[in-house]
């Protein structure tokens, strides 16, 4: 059984931090969301993985990410020239797949079922396709699936305009080798991408064995701002556990679970966990409430921040309203300055969203 992991595409709904870097490198809890999904194949018994790159990205992703070794795995690189759409990202890593089984796991998503017991259903029932599935509330933003009262998958469709049923399509896929020969016969469909919903319903029209599950726990598409926000919250509460390897100076509070990274100094601050700090920051004077994770190098003073992303390298200083729901990026500084007249100076990065109350 192998693992093929999307790690390409535009990623144009998290922009601007997408001008930079790849989406599935932004952190949840100060880890790329991509690694979660690599340490989920691995708890299912899955060690040699092939990953999707985009040429723009790709770098980043290997650079970071390496062989595999870190893991104890084996990582394969696959260049994907263009965002051409899942079933061509598929087509694209036949060589690498071969004949064997595979698990499609879109690299941004994240879950918090377990996928061994999926695997196994797949391999006992000889499934051609398995596919989950989970409840939303605007299935209109996903491929959509019908389903009859016994769980058989009837038929499936790409963010549809009157969705036949509110079952969107998690994006964890596991596949026989039969998609191959489905997926050969695509054309692309009206937004130009060959879709792995259309494969998946070649499939059904070929009578394969496809069949469907719907997931129990949460799951969390992370390619916009919000869902981003809202992985990060569900990783702190329920993963992290309070260690501190920083130092912590003044009339500093730690309460609850606190994280904090080697070389972090921490000042005159209170810190309201569930809150992860990594390593080289400066801290002075300000409260960091639930929910946050603020990654390695990032200076903060005078501030207040809650259930907030901040990346590497920032600076916030003496801001005096509190920062809530925030993603901050790479090496984004805001600053505070008492200087006349009171004026508003920014510059800001294309597709930025900026809220002032
Ligand atoms: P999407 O989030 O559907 O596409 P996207 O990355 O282009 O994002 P946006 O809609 O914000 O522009 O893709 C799901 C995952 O699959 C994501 O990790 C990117 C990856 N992907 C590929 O690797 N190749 C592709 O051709 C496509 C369409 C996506």
């Amino acid at each position: 059984m192998k693992a093929l992991i999307l790690s390409g595409g535009k990623g144009t709904r998290l922009r601007p931090l997408t001008y930079t870097g790849a989406k599935q490198l932004v952190p949840v809890a100060n880890k790329p969301i991509l690694w979660y999904g690599i340490e989920a194949l691995i708890s299912a018994g899955i060690s040699d993985i092939g990953i999707i790159i985009s040429p723009e990205t790709g770098d980043e992703i290997q650079r970071k990410t390496g062989n595999g070794s870190k893991f104890g795995i084996n990582i394969t690189y696959i260049v994907q020239n263009s965002p051409d759409g899942l079933a061509h990202a598929v087509k694209i890593a036949q060589p690498f797949l071969g004949d064997s089984p595979f698990v499609m796991y879109l690299g941004d998503n994240l879950i918090a079922d377990d996928l061994t017991q999926y695997l196994q259903e797949f391999k006992e029932q000889n499934l051609d396709a398995l596919i989950l599935l989970r409840k939303v509330s605007n299935p209109s933003a996903f491929g959509v699936a019908t389903v009859n009262e016994k769980g058989e998958v009837l038929a499936l469709v790409e963010k549809p305009k009157n969705p036949p049923s509110n079952l969107a399509l998690v994006g964890i896929y596991f596949f026989s080798p039969q998609i191959h020969r489905s997926i050969s016969t695509l054309k692309p469909s009206a937004r130009g991408e060959l879709e792995i919903t259309d494969a998946i319903q070649k499939l059904l029209e070929d009578k394969k064995l496809v069949s469907a599950r719907q997931l129990k726990n949460w799951w969390l598409d992370t390619g916009k701002k919000d869902d981003l926000l809202e992985a990060n919250r569900i990783i702190l509460d329920t993963n992290l556990t309070a260690e501190n390897l920083g130092r912590i100076e003044g009339n500093t509070q730690l309460i609850g679970r606190v994280k904090i990274g080697k070389n972090t100094k921490i000042i005159n601050s209170t810190i309201r966990g569930p809150v992860i700090i990594g390593e080289n920051c400066y801290i002075e004077n300000c409260f960091i409430g639930p929910y946050s994770s603020i990654a390695d190098n990032v200076t903060l003073t005078e501030s207040d921040l809650e259930h907030s992303v901040v990346l590497e390298s920032a600076q916030i200083l003496n801001i005096q309203q509190r920062i809530v729901d925030s993603v901050i990026g790479q090496r984004a500084k805001i600053n505070l300055v008492s200087k006349r007249p009171k004026a508003l100076s920014l510059m800001i990065g294309d597709d930025s969203h900026i809220e002032l109350t």
